[in-house]
């Protein structure tokens, strides 16, 4: 049954993700932040969920790239595509760290969660340390251990259909608006 409290978009995505069945795809999304050059930088992650109605929750490592583009500017884009309902949907709005993390990382296997203790996302191999495909067990949480939290407030939904493409876009005016908007 659809919550009609949520805002309407969420309605759209929950079903072009159920027509989109089991495929991992349907929970990868790509991310793109501004570096500090102000240079475009794009990315895939996983989508891990909702934090209240309009912000998605994704995991990622301190020491990764895209921590350093957000501290200089927390303006971000989410895309997610669905194959089966030829459905685009373009997420803007801003990235903020959820400090009180304990919850999520007690969600993760041993296995993810030994990957926050490989070395440095995007550093050159060190052979000296421990091999990245080293599988640890009873892990404390790693600091390098971040939650995302991207607050979303404006959705652009383009669905590619016969006889005509539909496109519709809400933004967060005190409320969610919904218009109507050329393919
Ligand atoms: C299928 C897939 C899922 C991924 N999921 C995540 C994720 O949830 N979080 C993450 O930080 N990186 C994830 N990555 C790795 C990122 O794409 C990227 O390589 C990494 O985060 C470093 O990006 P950065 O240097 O721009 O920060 C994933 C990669 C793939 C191919």
């Amino acid at each position: 049954m659809l919550d009609n409290n949520l805002p309407s978009w969420r309605q759209y995505l929950k079903s072009s993700r159920k027509k989109e069945g089991k495929s991992p795809s349907n929970r990868w999304i790509q991310l793109a932040t501004v570096s500090e050059k102000n240079e475009p930088r794009l990315r895939t992650v996983v989508f891990r969920g909702w934090h209240k109605d309009s912000s998605m929750i994704i995991f990622t490592d301190r020491r990764s790239e895209k921590i350093e583009h957000l501290k200089s500017n927390p303006n971000a884009e989410i895309l997610w595509l669905f194959l089966k309902t030829k459905s685009q949907y373009r997420f803007k709005g801003k990235i903020s760290e959820l400090i009180d993390n304990n919850n999520y990382w007690n969600t993760l296997s041993e296995k993810s969660k030994s990957s926050w203790f490989w070395g440095s996302p995007g550093k050159k191999i060190n052979p000296k340390v421990q091999s990245n495909n080293e599988l640890l067990s009873n892990l404390p949480k790693s600091e390098n251990f971040v939650v995302l939290n991207f607050e979303i407030d404006s959705v652009d939904l383009l669905k590619l259909k016969q006889p005509t493409h539909k496109r519709y876009l809400w933004e967060k005016i005190k409320r969610w608006e919904k218009i109507e908007i050329n393919p």
